[in-house]
């Protein structure tokens, strides 16, 4: 056993970062860092989930998410399938609940929802016998990108205790930002929110971060930059001027990027939308946009969150 597996994560799902320990965020990181060299590796095939069923189960859009969610399942030999809501029978008005119970009925070993409201994978969570992650659920959570972000940071700066982040933009409708001001304040860095008045949750400042309205301020000597998308789709009306004026006064470019450390990182979850919140050459710059990396982070991070909870599922079913 190595010294990542000697800590135990407790835990039957994987909703959220709320509740995790720094222990475990940091079990999930270093589990994470083999998998990165089996990803680079020419044989990427390992068979610990044989015989494993992942479903993917996805209410909305996704790219990186789903796609690395599937990689990481066959990566580790599990048999992955794909569902997309839209060519599901949740099209012709079957229920969240019924979908679950129907795929619960197949016997799957973990569930990998994304859904557009906050609380519906903790909901479905409770209706199934398998281990459930949210792989992004409204405005609530979406741990596997905050874990992926923490070990691009990470491998960059060594360890996440006092980094200063500043995360900017739309920080009212991001699950991201969410996730990652829980794991990041959790594991001892400096959090940071900058956004218009209106991209602004009432209380933020409760979750123990600085809040500021004004992007040099809130760059100011920061070792990261996290930029978030305008959620549109989450948006009932408008909540900016205009995008010319959003990415005037918020959009990353290299004149407000001076403000921070000369060495400070650029990250966005994606999917970027270039010249609205990031001009594109700060986007490319390739000293010091994490952008890509958080990508190939992705597919190690799903495949130890994958590892651990069936491992977790092994201990409950040795026991029954
Ligand atoms: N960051 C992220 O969740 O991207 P996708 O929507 O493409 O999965």
């Amino acid at each position: 056993m190595t010294a990542a597996t000697s800590v135990r994560f407790a835990h039957r799902h994987l909703l959220g970062v709320e509740g995790l320990s720094p222990d475990e965020i940091t079990l999930l990181l270093d589990l994470s860092e083999s998998y990165i060299k089996q990803s680079r590796a020419a044989d990427k095939k390992a068979t610990l989930l044989r015989g494993r069923t992942i479903i993917n189960l996805f209410f909305e859009s996704s790219t990186r998410t789903r796609t690395s969610f599937e990689l990481a399942g066959k990566r580790l030999g599990g048999d992955v399938i794909n569902m997309s809501a839209e060519v599901s029978s949740v099209k012709k008005g079957e229920t969240l609940i019924d979908t679950a119970m129907t795929l619960n009925a197949m016997h799957p070993d973990v569930l990998v929802v994304r859904h557009p409201d906050s609380g519906a994978v903790k909901l479905l969570s409770e209706k199934v016998n398998c281990a459930v992650i949210n792989a992004g659920d409204g405005t609530h959570e979406h741990p596997t990108q905050a874990l992926l972000d923490a070990l691009a940071i990470r491998r960059r700066r060594g360890s996440l205790q006092g980094l200063t982040v500043a995360i900017c933009g739309d920080i009212m409708h991001s699950r991201v930002a969410r996730s990652n001001i829980h794991l990041l304040t959790a594991m001892g860095a400096r959090v940071r929110v900058v956004a218009p008045p209106t991209l602004l949750p009432a209380c933020i400042d409760r979750m123990g971060v600085e809040v500021f309205t004004d992007m040099r301020a809130g760059l100011r000597d920061c070792d990261i930059v996290m930029m978030l998308r305008l959620q549109t789709e989450r948006m009932q009306g408008s909540f900016v001027p205009s995008i010319r004026e959003y990415f005037r006064f918020y959009g990353l470019d290299y004149a407000k990027l001076e403000v921070a450390k000369p060495d400070a990182l650029i990250m966005h979850p994606g999917p970027m939308n270039r010249g609205v919140e990031i001009d594109s050459e700060v986007a490319d710059d390739i000293d010091r946009s994490l952008i890509r990396e958080q990508v190939e982070m992705g597919v190690a991070v799903r495949m130890a969150c994958l590892d651990i909870l069936t491992r977790n599922l092994q201990s409950n079913e040795a026991a029954t």
